[in-house]
C-alpha cells in the first residue's frame, strides 16, 4: 500500500534522543503551525518512557519502526537513528510507502546504498539524505562563481576542520567509535560521521556527486583516542573529468575551529564556511567578497517536494559519490595508533576528558594545502 500526498502530510520519527532532539524540535514546530502532523515516534527509550522536553503528548510512541508501521502508515518517516541502522530502517519504511527524510550517512557502504537505491526507486518513493549543508544556497553560489571564471580554472578542491570531542562522545552508545559492530559496517570515522558535511558539501561544489564520479580514493587514518575507528584522517580523491578533492579532518584539536571547503584557482580562491552558509571569495589585489546565503530545511524540502514535484536538495543518488569515498575508508587500512606520548589529555567538568594532539592543526592545514596526506608529509605519530 502506498501513501498518497495528503493537504497536511503525517510524518513519523524514529531516534528521539541525541541529534533526533533537533527532529523532535522541528517536527513539534510544524506540527503546532498545521504544516505537518506528527503521528508517531519510535526510540526503545522512549517506550521505556524517556520523552524528550517539548515532544507533543498526543505522538504515539513505539519501541521500534516495525511496531509504528504495523499501527501507522506515515507520508513520511523521518529516521535520526545510529548510522548502522539506516539501509533497513530505510528500506522498511518505504515498503511501508513512505517518503524517507534519512540522517547521513545514508548507508554505512555502497553495496547497501545502491540496494536502498532500487527499493527506492521500485516502490515509487524518496529518500533525502541530512547532510544540511546541502540544503543551503551556498554550494550553487561556489559553482556560479567558478563557472563565470573569477578564481581563473580550478586547480583543486579542499574540505575538513579540526575539532575536539570528549570521551563521553565515544562512550555514549555502543556503537560511538566503531569501525563495526557485530555484522554491521558502522562508518563512524571523523570524515564519515563528525565531518562527514565537509565531504559531501566539497563533493557538491565540485559538482561531483554521483556514485560514478569518484575515479580514486587514498586513506590515510590515525587515531588519537582509543578507539577503534580514526578520529584523525587524510583522504585524496580523484574526481572523473575535474580537478581532485583532498579531506583532511581531526577531533584531537587543541584549537577547534570553523569546519570549511575551499576551491582553489590559477587566479584566487573561494572558502565556503559550510554550518554557517558563509562565502569568501580571494582574488589577488582585490578586496575579499564574503556573502551570507539561505538555506532550506531539508524536512520542508521534501514536503516541497511531495506537493510540487520540485527536486530534492539532497537526493539519494547525490549522496552517491560521498558514500564511494566513505567505502573507501571503511574498507580501508585501520588507523594508525598515535602514541600516547605525544598526546595531551586535558580534564573537563564532570569527570570528562578530551585528548589533544599538538600540531594537528598544521598538519591538516598543510594537507589542505598541498593534497598530500599525513603520511606522504613525514608526519609519523606512532613513534
Ligand atoms: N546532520 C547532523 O548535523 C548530525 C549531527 C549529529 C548526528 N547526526 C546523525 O544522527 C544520527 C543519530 O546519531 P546520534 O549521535 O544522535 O546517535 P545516538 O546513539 O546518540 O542517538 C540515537 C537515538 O536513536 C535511538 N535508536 C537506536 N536504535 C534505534 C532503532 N533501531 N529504532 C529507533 N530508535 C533507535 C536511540 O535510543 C537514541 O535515542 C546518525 O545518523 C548521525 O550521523 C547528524
Amino acid at each position: 500500500m502506498s501513501a498518497v500526498p495528503t493537504a497536511v502530510p503525517t510524518v513519523a520519527l524514529a531516534g528521539v534522543h541525541g541529534f533526533g532532539r533537533t527532529y523532535v524540535e522541528r517536527l513539534t514546530a510544524r506540527h503546532r503551525a498545521g504544516r505537518l502532523r506528527w503521528t508517531a515516534a519510535a526510540d526503545p527509550r522512549l517506550a521505556a518512557g524517556e520523552v524528550p522536553p517539548g515532544m507533543p503528548g498526543d505522538v504515539a510512541a513505539h519501541r521500534d519502526l516495525a511496531d509504528l508501521l504495523a499501527h501507522h502508515r506515515p507520508d513520511v518517516v523521518a529516521l535520526a537513528t545510529p548510522l548502522h541502522t539506516h539501509a533497513d530502517l530505510a528500506a522498511a519504511a518505504l515498503r511501508a510507502g513512505s517518503d524517507v527524510l534519512l540522517e547521513k550517512p545514508a548507508t554505512t557502504g555502497l553495496e547497501e546504498f545502491t540496494t536502498l537505491q532500487r527499493i527506492a526507486e521500485e516502490c515509487g518513493r524518496q529518500v533525502q539524505v541530512g547532510f544540511q549543508s546541502l540544503g543551503s544556497d551556498a554550494p550553487a553560489h561556489v559553482r556560479a562563481r567558478i563557472a563565470a571564471g573569477r578564481i581563473g580554472s580550478v586547480t583543486g578542491y579542499a574540505a575538513g576542520g579540526c575539532w575536539q570531542r570528549p570521551r563521553s562522545y565515544f562512550t555514549r552508545a555502543d556503537w560511538a567509535g566503531r569501525r563495526r559492530l557485530g555484522d554491521r559496517v558502522v562508518a563512524d570515522g571523523v570524515l564519515t560521521n563528525p565531518l562527514a558535511h565537509a565531504v559531501a558539501t566539497a563533493l557538491a561544489v565540485a559538482d561531483r556527486r554521483g556514485a560514478d564520479d569518484v575515479v580514486s580514493v587514498l586513506v590515510d587514518p590515525h587515531r588519537v583516542n582509543d578507539i577503534e575507528t580514526d578520529d584523525t584522517t587524510a583522504v585524496r580523491v580523484g574526481l572523473r573529468d575535474s580537478p581532485g578533492l583532498v579531506l583532511a579532518g581531526t577531533l584531537a584539536a587543541s584549537e577547534a575551529g570553523e569546519p570549511f571547503v575551499v576551491a582553489r584557482g590559477t587566479g584566487g580562491r573561494i572558502t565556503l564556511y559550510y554550518t554557517l552558509d558563509v562565502v569568501v571569495e580571494e582574488v589577488p589585489g582585490r578586496p575579499p567578497l564574503v556573502s551570507r546565503h539561505d538555506r532550506t530545511d531539508l524536512l520542508d524540502d521534501l514536503l516541497e517536494h511531495r506537493a510540487s514535484g520540485r527536486p530534492l536538495l539532497s537526493p539519494l543518488a547525490g549522496s552517491g559519490a560521498f558514500t564511494r569515498v566513505l567505502d573507501a575508508i571503511v574498507g580501508g587500512p585501520a588507523p594508525r595508533p598515535v602514541d600516547p606520548v605525544r598526546v595531551r589529555a586535558v580534564d573537563l567538568p564532570g569527570g570528562d576528558r578530551r585528548l589533544e594532539l599538538p600540531g594537528v592543526e598544521e598538519a591538516v592545514a598543510a594537507v589542505l594545502e598541498t593534497h598530500r596526506t599525513f603520511t606522504e608529509l613525514g608526519v609519523d605519530w606512532t613513534r
